[in-house]
């Protein structure tokens, strides 16, 4: 065993880990960051792409908002639609608050670039990770590094970064520990094309054939989702299967508006899950982003709440491991829940009302519901404040 200590140990170099290692080298905390996968791997992965108020803010306080102003594209609203209409919900006019297209891809790039810049030390492709003494005055965590060494490193805290399938939510133990949970029985195919988006702002429709979205990731690369059932194999949709689903769903040719096809550059099925645990930290150790919750992509809350844990969790460690004050550390669970459950019904909600079941009833109510959320100000003003985010410490 290789024996070191470090301030902070952050499990998983994904978005909420990279940006807490961040945020807490700029209060002088420093950490150490331990990602199972390579840097390549977790740079290429695909994930939503759309930024709230309060994210925006963060980073670009933190310094990380040059690219993002420079190349994400702020959007006023989104585009609520169902067969034969749409509407497009002003969120600057409803709430003063915008929201920016820019892919996960992109801000965990300015995260990598920024860790090099300041010699963080992130330790990529190391296995075996585990959690010891986390309730006790010794808590440590011991790895076999990617070159086959086994380590042991002695902190202070340690921090949960690990997604839904890392260790971290299971070291706080059975009877301590709870869960809520909700599967969809519907998931996403997404595609990404070599093509303009056909919208200047993202698409949510309801069509009685499925769910579809037009997002976007740059003025020449677009993101589009169609609702599919659970279990569908990508194989079964062609590209041209794919296309005709979404101008059907879409609403090609209503009111003159087309959408052009483009060369596919990925196709992936998406499962539909809504998960919390609590509490969100256990003695020394912490949970933040998909650690302790996973939401359905519907409204792309994921990685605002992960960015919003951290911005809660960042102080209070600061304050616990510098100055020996556990105030907000004690804290940070209550606080950063109510936001996590706050956007999980949010997610629910837009996932439930535009969803189809197959039921007629329910098809009706949504109707109703999507009717309202459109042409009352009080209706479109709720999906707005949540939509572009409620402030961080909310
Ligand atoms: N040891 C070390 N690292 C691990 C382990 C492990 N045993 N298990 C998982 N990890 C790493 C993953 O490889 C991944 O890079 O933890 C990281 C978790 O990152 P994310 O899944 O991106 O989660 P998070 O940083 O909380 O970001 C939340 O981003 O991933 C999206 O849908 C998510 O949008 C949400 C937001
Ligand atoms: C995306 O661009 O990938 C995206 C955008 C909005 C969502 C979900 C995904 O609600």
């Amino acid at each position: 065993m290789n024996p070191q200590r470090s301030q902070v140990a952050i499990v998983g170099a994904g978005p909420a880990g990279l940006l807490l290692a961040h945020l807490l080298a700029a209060r002088g905390v420093e950490s150490v960051v331990l990602e199972a996968r390579s840097e390549e791997y977790v740079a290429a992965r695909v994930r939503a792409g759309v930024l709230e108020h309060s994210t925006v803010q963060l980073l670009t306080d933190a310094g990380l908002g040059n690219r993002l102003r420079e190349q994400g594209d702020e959007h006023r609203g989104i585009h609520l639609q169902w067969p034969h209409e749409r509407h497009h919900l002003d969120f600057v006019d409803l709430t003063g608050r915008s929201v920016w297209v820019y892919g996960q891809t992109e801000v965990q790039k300015d995260l990598v670039d920024a860790a090099a810049a300041r010699g963080q030390d992130v330790r990529y492709e190391v296995s075996d990770v585990a959690l010891h003494e986390l309730t006790g005055d010794r808590p440590h965590v011991t790895f076999t590094a990617a070159d086959g060494t086994a380590h042991r490193l002695d902190v202070d805290a340690v921090v949960g970064c690990d997604g839904s399938f890392g260790p971290s939510r299971a070291a706080v133990p059975e009877g301590v520990r709870r869960s809520w949970e909700r599967t969809y029985p519907y998931s996403w195919l997404g595609i990404l094309a070599d093509v303009a988006p056909s919208t200047d702002e993202l698409i949510y429709a309801w069509h009685p054939d499925g769910f579809a979205m037009h997002s976007m990731r740059s003025p020449t690369v677009s993101r589009l989702y169609l609702q599919v059932p659970n279990g569908t194999d990508v194989a079964q949709w062609s590209d041209d299967r794919i296309w005709d689903a979404l101008a059907a769903r879409l609403g090609h040719g209503q009111d003159g508006w087309e959408l052009t096809p483009g060369p596919i550059t990925g196709k992936s099925v998406l499962p539909m899950r809504s998960y919390v645990q609590t509490p969100m930290r256990h003695g020394r150790l912490f949970l933040a982003g998909d650690a302790a919750h996973t939401v359905p992509p519907t409204g792309a809350k994921g990685l605002n709440l992960a960015v919003a844990d951290v911005a809660l969790l960042a102080p209070a460690l600061a304050a616990l491991v510098r100055e020996r004050d556990p105030a907000l550390a004690d804290a940070y669970s209550d606080a950063a829940l109510r936001r996590v459950w706050r956007c999980t019904h949010f997610s629910w909600w837009m996932t439930t009302m535009l969803h189809t079941s197959g039921d007629p009833f329910d098809e009706q109510l949504q109707l109703a519901q999507l009717r309202w959320v459109a042409t009352s100000e009080a209706g479109a003003t709720g999906l707005a404040e949540n939509y572009a985010g409620l402030p961080i410490g909310f």
